[in-house]
């Protein structure tokens, strides 16, 4: 039996040899008479990832709209999650055993991923290809793009590991872009079970997305589900332009097409934040302590948070913060821009780029007006503690969200979640998903490094009635349209029939919390 069973032991597989685990858990056995359906979610990341650092396992909350976004669906069902928990490989038997009981205690199943199919299937294809396609980058591409064969093999991993566990009831919903042809393969695994399929990332514009050789083979992949979702009208536009030109199909009147004889739902459903979680955390003793130092240390704070990505618009919001500089001298002395940028896909090539553009730029810009007392840019390459992510939200006068191209973009609603003070400034690209929703933002065109400049300034000047009539109607809107509501939208479209609520209730075991997790390791 393996993690998700039941007998007090379970084997893994530790580089071809199986080693038996002791599951930590308490051997209690209930009887039950109907097994609960359960939610069975599949992404390729986890919400936990497990780095090996001088062959000891470090395990580490992971970053990222989808692993932090999923956490409330799941830590409420009773499901399972199934991912990858990073690369494992050089522990020891007993070390092994350890990173596999944490992983059992949050209720996630590890897909072990061999290294050629983490450079070929995550790297090379998912990150260095598909997501430049999704963010309109052709630029970005390789010159020739090979290893979809390996892309399959793993994508056929990740089904199976659903598949074995799958139990009549149950659902399961597919996320993103690195798993594009699970629902296919699910399809023919297990030809009755309800599958649903979520697009994190924006669905790129037909011309874009042809300059694949695959493209008929990828979106075949998606319509194995029977729910195809996306956060905006404009990607499922984009995704129906697709399949008319390339299967001839047309989207009806109810958002269905007709596929090898089946219909299939294309919906629209705005992934939100937990906001209610953000609000309380945000107004914790010790977040306000930290906001004051933050406060204490400028006059006025702009903010960026961000995963290294150049389609999070890093580059040209430095630009317009030196821009600020320039055309307002006033400022000098007085602001400073905290840019925290968390380490990502370091291994693809255009990232490490980035990172030499953006520590350059931050260089430059530091070196041009820094004085003895005043650094404009505080730059911090890494992951921060949540009490520091949700100070820095209620330190922020102006927070700066400006991606060149964004699925949703969640950091700008974990913002507006955590203001519960009804402050704040959000300045927000026309090219997040979020802006669909968050009409009261400053909307800003991120290319335009000049207009970003004068909106900063213009918002550093806001008064504050304005301040609290758009954070108050930003606030009512990321609060009804919550992760929990998007969750059970999805779900329900699913599967109306199905108790959502029951998948969400009355878990028999609470998954252990991630940070409880992440602090024993
Ligand atoms: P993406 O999914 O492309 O990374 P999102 O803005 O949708 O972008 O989600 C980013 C998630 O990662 C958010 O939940 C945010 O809180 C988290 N995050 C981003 N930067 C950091 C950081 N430096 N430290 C901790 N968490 C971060
Ligand atoms: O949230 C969108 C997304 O692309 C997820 O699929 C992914 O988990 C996240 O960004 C972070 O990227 P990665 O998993 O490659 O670190």
């Amino acid at each position: 039996m393996e993690i998700g069973g039941d007998t007090p032991y379970y084997t893994v597989d530790v580089d071809g040899t199986s080693i038996s685990c002791p599951r930590r858990r308490p051997a209690i056995t209930i009887i039950i008479m109907t097994e609960p359906a359960r939610l069975l979610i599949v992404s390729n990341r986890l919400p936990l990832t497990a780095d090996v650092v001088g062959g000891r396992a470090v395990v580490r909350r992971s970053v990222g709209g989808l692993a932090t976004g999923l956490q409330g669906p799941h830590q409420q069902g009773n499901g399972l999650w199934i991912g990858w928990p990073g690369q494992l490989e050089g522990l020891d038997a007993d070390a092994r055993c350890e990173v596999e009981a944490q992983f059992e205690e949050m209720r996630a199943v590890p897909v072990h991923l061999t290294a050629k199919e983490v450079d070929v299937f995550y790297e090379e294809i998912s990150n260095a290809v598909l997501w430049a396609i999704c963010h309109d980058r052709i630029d970005r591409l390789p010159l020739r793009v090979t290893g979809w064969e390996t892309y399959e093999a793993a994508n056929a991993r990740f089904a199976d590991a659903v598949a074995e566990r799958w139990r009549p009831g149950d659902i399961v919903w597919v996320h993103d872009y690195q798993l594009l042809r699970v629902p296919a393969m699910l399809r023919q695994r297990i030809p009755e079970a309800r599958i649903g399929f979520f697009l994190h990332i924006p669905f790129p514009n037909p011309e874009v997305f042809f300059t694949l050789a695959v493209r008929k083979w990828l979106v075949e992949g998606t319509l194995g589900a029977d729910v195809v979702g996306f956060h905006t009208r404009r990607y499922r536009g984009h995704f129906t332009g697709a399949l008319r030109r390339l299967l001839g199909l047309e989207m009806d009147a109810s958002e269905h097409v007709t596929y090898g004889g089946r219909r299939i739902r294309l919906g629209i459903f705005p992934m939100g934040v937990d906001a209610a979680d953000f609000t309380t955390r945000g107004d914790a003793p010790e977040v306000h302590a930290e906001t004051l130092e933050l406060r204490s240390s400028a006059e006025r704070l702009l903010v960026g948070i961000d995963r290294l990505d150049y389609s999070k618009g890093i580059s040209r919001r430095l630009l317009a913060f030196e821009r600020l500089l320039v055309q307002h001298p006033e400022w000098r002395g007085r602001i400073r821009l905290v840019q925290v940028a968390v380490p990502s896909r370091g291994r693809v090539s255009e990232y490490r780029r980035l990172r030499r553009e953006v520590e350059s730029l931050v260089g430059r810009i530091n070196g041009k007006f820094a004085t003895p007392t005043w650094t404009p840019i505080q730059y911090l390459f890494r992951s921060v503690p949540q009490h520091t992510l949700l100070a820095l939200y209620r330190a922020a006068d102006v927070m700066l969200v400006t991606p060149l191209r964004d699925g949703m973009n969640l950091v700008a609603k974990e913002f507006v979640a955590t203001r519960s003070d009804e402050d704040g400034v959000l300045v927000l690209s026309e090219f997040a998903g979020a802006v669909d929703e968050l009409r009261d933002a400053v909307i800003v065109n991120p290319y335009d490094v000049d207009q970003v400049a004068e909106v900063i300034h213009s918002s550093l000047m806001m008064e504050r009635a304005e301040r609290r009539t758009r954070m108050r109607k930003l606030r009512a809107q990321v609060i009804e349209h919550d992760v929990h509501r998007w969750a059970k939208e999805f779900l329900t479209a699913l599967d109306p029939g199905h108790d959502v609520a029951g998948l969400g209730g009355g878990s028999l075991r609470q998954p252990a919390s991630i940070d409880d997790v992440v602090q024993r390791t």
